[in-house]
């Protein structure tokens, strides 16, 4: 049937899981350990709210529902401090020929986040009116690896679930494809994200002759 794209959003498109991960590891430092590299691929795909839970575990920090509500207010302050900074230039190597080539073909094309902050990033980065639907984490009950954020782009793009390519960058994200049998792209690491149906260490990797057998396939 005809082809859908959803794509990811931090990690992927734009340089932005850096800026989580810093934002994430000066409350850790703040509450006084830790929190390496390694560990956030762990926090990649995953929501603002279980993201704390899970750093909190790490710490072995015991808070109250109104001291969670403060950290997760003053990560996304320093987050979005990080933001307001992009410009076109954070778009990641190769994304943009990717998109651009897909958009003269009219394949349809969603984005699939669990960021809160989708929308003005891609304005930010002027990729907003690229995308054919946005589905973030401001419209789903369920975090990947649960598929919801998927699903729905697929039936907004009116495309089968099995007609939609996703592209990756986190654990969880893949799975997510994975589990509604949809195309999963991993971008990154392939020992991290072995579970990909492809994998690429980034946009500069795809050829069109890779697109057109997604297309055609
Ligand atoms: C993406 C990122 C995660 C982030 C999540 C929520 O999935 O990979 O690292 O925690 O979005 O983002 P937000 O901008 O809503 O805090
Ligand atoms: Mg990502």
């Amino acid at each position: 049937g005809k082809k859908g794209f959803i794509f990811d959003l931090d990690g992927v498109i734009v340089d932005t899981a850096g800026f989580h991960y810093l934002a994430w590891r000066n409350l850790a430092n703040e509450l006084g350990f830790e929190f390496t590299e390694e560990q956030n691929e762990l926090f990649k795909g995953v929501s603002r709210v279980r993201s704390l839970e899970i750093l909190l575990e790490i710490g072995g920090v015991k808070a109250t529902e109104e001291q969670k509500e403060g950290w997760l207010v003053s990560k996304n302050e320093e987050y979005l401090s990080y933001i307001a900074k992009m410009t076109e230039n954070d778009i990641l190597p190769g994304v943009l020929k990717v998109l651009t080539y897909l958009k003269e073909k009219n394949i349809p094309m969603a984005l699939g986040s669990a960021s809160k902050n989708a929308q003005p990033i891609l304005k930010r980065v002027g990729l907003f009116d690229l995308f054919d639907c946005i589905v973030d984490g401001n419209h789903v009950e369920k975090a990947k690896p649960d598929p919801e954020v998927f699903t729905l782009g697929a039936e907004e793009l009116e495309v089968e679930y099995t007609d939609a390519i996703v592209f990756e960058d986190s654990i969880a994200g893949i799975q997510a494809a994975n589990r509604v049998d949809m195309v999963s792209v991993g971008i990154g690491d392939a020992k991290v994200l072995h579970e990909a149906d492809y994998n690429f260490n980034d946009f500069t990797e795809i050829d069109t002759a890779f697109l057109d057998q997604l297309i055609n396939a």
